[in-house]
């Protein structure tokens, strides 16, 4: 390629990750069971019966995958908080343990000169509260505020960018709708007042968040597809709308002041999913939901196309029969990048928030080691280019891009697909905890070095 592409440059370069999907020590030093130790210790839920019970070990050897990130030149590193190491029950008691783990992680990570950003919830709510009704329940996201309140006051010294949620939208609508996540549950009435409660407790966290944390700067993470009808009949553009309304307006239209988007409202009346009307929201939820915030972060992966099927009734999601590896990842989500450079425009001009993260992005291959100890993902790496092109298009479009993390850090435990999914730059031997540069990390290492490529 001829064409140079330089990033802007204060661009940040980061990797992400979440804690139940790398930490392992789900009942060391005190911490609690959360729902995700449930859900995986129930035969039949994960692929394989997969946990993460120890999954990387990352609890213990932290510090060599700062060392990794290091080698990497990793300018941040975006990771999760377990709620239920902090508070084994998800309110009161607090783990001191828990709080020595992360507060030493953060000052590792300080002295590598590689910029914290903390997620406070990637999906393992501790099993305590689910037990009295999770988020469906107004009092997980009460919980929420004094959970937020014990971490902040611990790191909110050293640590200046805070995420309150991960993905809120997987949470309502997987893991009390279809049920594929933990907990588990299948009544799509729970999701919605799950989906409400989580964004409240967004709201809530938030000046939480500024009081114990001065200088810092904080927001919220969604998910987005780019999202298209299969074709203009009515019912494709109608399934198209559905599914942008009620997995990316339903979260961003509250957070941007909007309310819940009338037409989503519409849709959840008619699948009986609100018998009650929106009962569930108090004077002043909204208002608290829409709190300002610095930046949002998003997570996009693909492009999902909305075909209706022959009688219109019962919509699919449907997506091109898969092609080269290259065009297909191994999910098997499509490598879109177009839609990456379309979301970013999207939220930007559509929202118009101060800045925006991408703080997820990254593709499923398998790819092993050779038998030199390579490994030539050279896939993964093709995704990774093409995507930071969509990305520069969008930062000359005029989007305030401020950073990119790529999922993942290392291959890990990606949820009902237990490991059989590998999303990591760096590869990961389960049995020896081996870790290896993939050959997309060794690229990578150079575009973050020159700030392009
Ligand atoms: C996202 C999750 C992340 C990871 C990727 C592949 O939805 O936030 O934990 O599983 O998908």
């Amino acid at each position: 390629m001829a064409n140079k592409i330089i990033f802007p440059k204060d661009f940040l370069w980061g990797a992400a990750t979440a804690s139940y999907q790398i930490e392992g020590a789900w009942n060391k030093h005190g911490k609690g069971e959360s729902v995700w130790d449930r859900f995986t210790h129930t035969p039949g839920k994960i692929r394989n019966n997969d946990t993460g019970d120890v999954a990387n070990d990352h609890y213990r050897l932290w510090k060599k995958d700062i060392g990794l990130m290091k080698k990497l030149g990793l300018q941040a590193y975006r990771f999760s908080i377990s709620w239920p190491r902090i508070l084994p029950m998800g309110r009161g008691k607090i783990n001191q343990k828990g709080i020595d783990f992360y507060s030493k992680l953060v000052d590792g990570l300080l002295a590598a000169n590689i910029t914290p950003f903390v997620t406070l919830f990637h999906w393992d709510t501790p099993q305590a509260l689910e037990d009295e009704g999770g988020w469906p329940a107004r009092s997980t996201a009460e919980a929420f505020v004094e959970y937020t309140d014990v971490i902040t006051r611990a790191l909110g010294d050293r640590v200046k960018n805070w995420i309150t949620h991960n993905e809120s939208s997987v949470v309502a609508w997987l893991g009390y709708g279809t049920g594929v996540h933990a907990p588990g549950l299948t009544d799509f009435k729970l999701s919605v007042r799950a989906a409400h409660h989580l964004l409240l407790s967004h709201g809530w966290a938030i000046p939480v968040i500024r009081r114990n944390s001065p200088n810092a700067e904080a927001g919220i993470t969604l998910n987005i597809g780019w999202k298209v009808p299969a074709s203009n009949s009515p019912a494709d553009l109608n399934l198209a709308r559905k599914d942008d309304g009620m997995w990316f307006r339903w979260f961003a239209d509250p957070v941007y002041g909007r309310g819940y988007p009338a037409d989503v409202v519409e849709d959840f009346e008619k699948v009986n999913a609100l018998p009650n009307g929106l009962d569930f929201v108090r004077e002043g939820d909204m208002k608290a939901i829409a709190v300002p915030t610095d930046f949002i972060g998003l997570n996009y992966y693909s492009r999902n196309i909305s075909r209706a099927d022959e009688k219109d009734n019962d919509p699919q999601i449907f997506f091109p029969q898969p092609q080269t590896p290259d065009y297909w990842t191994e999910m098997p989500w499509e490598n879109y990048p177009d839609g990456l450079t379309g979301v970013l425009g999207r939220v930007y001009f559509n929202y118009t928030p101060l800045k925006l993260y991408i703080t997820e992005n990254g593709a499923s291959y398998s790819t092993p080691p050779d038998e030199k100890g390579n490994v030539p993902d050279i896939h993964r790496t093709n995704y990774l280019r093409t995507h930071f092109v969509a990305m520069h298009r969008a930062i000359q479009m005029g989007v305030p891009l401020a950073g990119y993390f790529v999922w993942s850090l290392m291959d890990n435990f990606e949820w009902s697909f237990g490991y059989s999914q590998r999303f990591g730059i760096i590869w990961v031997d389960y049995e020896t905890q081996k870790r290896t540069l993939k050959d997309s990390a060794k690229w990578y290492k150079n575009v973050i070095r020159k700030n392009g490529f």
